[in-house]
């Protein structure tokens, strides 16, 4: 092949693998053909006057392209590096834009949704990486699950209502439904959380009927009686996510408000607060593995280094079972995990009293 030809060959190939690379989505958008179509339409003219062969400007030797020249007399390698040229620019140009406008500050807790867009397409990715993970889900629901008063089951037709709060790419509500089943009762799960693309990573996956996705923030549950149904709820699924709300006071009062009496919330999170050696080893873990591997995966930090850093800031379990107790739960206990996270991975549950208060 021609050495020119060959060459703006390459360069094509080259300019789609960095959109790949870089994950820039440009040519799915409209803007971006007409782009390229005014840029051709202007490398027309020009190319087409400094190649034409009645008085060449730019001379081209015969042995090195095609010699296929379209329109005019215009080599058509010269369009094949246009191509190149535009779009690779126009790639960087994307992902630059995208850098300004998430500039790598440090997450705020009212900001966690958005910064859970970022990563929410290898979000599953890490939590493959993390031994336990599904494990520890499952049998904080299966407590949640044990806790539920046995009016739903096999005998009663009415599934149990459930809303798994922070519910991200739906690890958590698979848990559920996985521990639900295994117990034989029948459930309706509603999955809200405040991330677009942790959703749309949720949605994606196969799920049984009665379940459903609906962005929302988790203070915003109390102000949903469509999602939270005219009895009440009868269990709130809170996976990594009672940590990242500003306000959990309010927050834990609010989930009170939404349960049926005799209804149950089930806190699942990372709570290390006032002991040395979890401490330690969550440190270790976070700047050893999760940070390095959250950079490998999604080339960013900064929702890994908040993960770090808000654990560090979190309540202890006493503290927690505290602000249940405050918030007029009863019955409030807790738990750990088996494995290397035993003492760093907690359930922390309650119950709204049966009897009104
Ligand atoms: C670490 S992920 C956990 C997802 C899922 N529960 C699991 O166990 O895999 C935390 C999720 O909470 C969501 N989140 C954080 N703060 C929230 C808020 N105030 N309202 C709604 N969702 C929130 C984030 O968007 C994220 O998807």
């Amino acid at each position: 092949m021609p050495e020119y030809t060959a060459l703006a060959l390459v360069s094509v190939a080259a300019t789609v693998l960095l959109a790949r690379a870089l994950r820039v989505r440009l040519f799915r958008t409209a803007q971006y053909w007409l782009a390229l179509g005014i840029v051709f339409a202007f490398q027309v003219l020009v190319d087409g006057w400094l190649t034409k062969l009645s008085a060449p400007i730019v001379v081209y030797n015969p042995e090195h392209h095609l010699g296929v020249r379209w329109p005019w007399d215009i080599p058509v390698e010269d369009f094949l590096f246009g191509f190149s040229l535009v779009t690779s620019s126009l790639i960087l140009w994307e992902r630059q834009k995208e850098r300004n406008m998430t500039p790598a500050r440090p997450v705020a807790r009212g900001e966690v949704p958005e910064a859970f867009d970022e990563v929410a397409d290898r979000y599953d990715l890490m939590v493959a990486l993390n031994p336990g993970y599904h494990a520890h889900l499952r049998s904080s629901a299966e407590a949640l699950v044990a806790s539920l008063p046995r009016v739903h089951g096999p005998d009663a037709p009415a599934p149990a209502r459930v809303v798994d709060l922070g519910c991200g790419s739906g690890a958590s509500t698979r848990a559920l439904l996985d521990a639900f089943s295994a117990a034989g009762r029948p459930v309706e799960v509603v999955g809200v959380d405040g991330s677009a693309g942790m959703l749309r990573s949720a949605r994606a996956k196969s799920w049984p009927p009665g379940v459903s996705f609906v962005q929302a923030r988790a203070e915003q549950l109390v102000d949903r009686p469509d999602l939270t149904g005219p009895g009440g709820l009868d269990a709130v699924f809170a996976a990594y996510l009672v940590r990242n709300v500003p306000d959990r006071d309010a927050l834990l009062r609010s989930l009170r408000a939404v349960l049926a009496p005799g209804g149950v919330v089930v806190v699942h999170d990372y709570s290390v607060a006032g002991r040395a050696v979890p401490t330690a080893i969550w440190t270790a873990v976070c700047w050893g593995v999760v940070v390095p591997l959250g950079w490998l995966t999604s080339r960013r930090t900064r929702l890994y280094r908040y993960l770090w850093r808000s654990v560090l800031d979190f309540d202890s379990t006493a503290r927690l079972m505290d602000r249940l107790q405050t918030a007029g739960f009863e019955d409030v206990r807790t738990r750990t995990v088996r494995g290397w996270q035993r003492g760093i991975v907690h359930t922390v549950s309650g119950r709204r009293p049966a009897a009104a208060r």
